[in-house]
């Protein structure tokens, strides 16, 4: 499977698929890491792995919509069965993610549904919840929305501050990131409506029933 990565600055994410790609036996390949943003620190790092690097300003565009079929096309060019959103700071239009409908995933560090958005880990402290953590979804129209593939629970402990949290979330990330990746390019991910489900039981433990409590 033919996937291309799309971030906006540190690429943290993308550069733990780039390391779980690497490995032999792993059923998908990057060919792209693509970037709104110019100075993205993740660009970089793509090129040290000789990934294809490719920037796409958005400042160059008068509207989402054109920088949307911009996007899109370029995708189209290099032949992406997958497009992951790694930290990508654009929303996309509905025409470009119907366009591309059950072929986008995205990570978001909450328990989806909870958390949408921004700031999410001092929304959650600030709601005294007790556990949070991260979701890998196939992506919907609306914003962080759509079918989860994998979540990963994490507890907000007392003395959590945003940054505290935020360091153990991303470990999660890491991690539940490229075995979300695996689940989809192994075609082991159904969707039906809105909710998807994991056509291998002890994946689907790991992806789905189990909420892993990390250090
Ligand atoms: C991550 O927390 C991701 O979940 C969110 O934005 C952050 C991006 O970090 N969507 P990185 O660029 O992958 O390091």
């Amino acid at each position: 499977m033919k996937i291309a990565v799309l971030i906006s600055s540190r690429g943290s994410n993308m550069q733990a698929l780039v390391k779980a790609c690497l490995a032999a036996d792993f059923p998908a390949e990057i060919v792209a890491v693509v970037s709104n943003n110019p100075d993205a620190a993740g660009l970089e790092f793509a090129a040290q792995h000789n990934i294809p690097t490719k920037v796409i300003n958005h400042r160059d565009f008068d509207n989402r919509e054109e920088f949307d079929t911009a996007l899109s096309d370029y995708l189209s060019s290099v032949k992406v069965n997958l497009i992951c959103l790694a930290g990508f700071m654009r929303l996309l239009t509905p025409d470009f993610v119907n366009r591309w409908r059950d072929r986008i995933i995205n990570i978001h560090p909450s328990l989806l549904p909870a958390f949408k958005g921004l700031h999410v880990h001092e929304r959650a402290i600030e709601a005294g919840a007790r556990f949070t953590g991260c979701t890998v979804h196939i992506v919907r129209p609306e914003m962080d929305d759509g079918p989860i593939i994998a979540q990963a629970a994490v507890p907000i402990l007392s003395d959590d501050t945003a940054d505290t949290l935020a360091d153990r979330i991303l470990k999660q990330e890491h991690r539940i990131y490229p075995m979300a990746l695996r689940l989809f390019a192994e075609n082991k991910v159904k969707i039906h409506g809105g909710v998807a489900t994991i056509e291998d039981a002890e994946q689907s433990e790991l992806a789905i029933t189990n909420p892993i409590v990390s250090d």
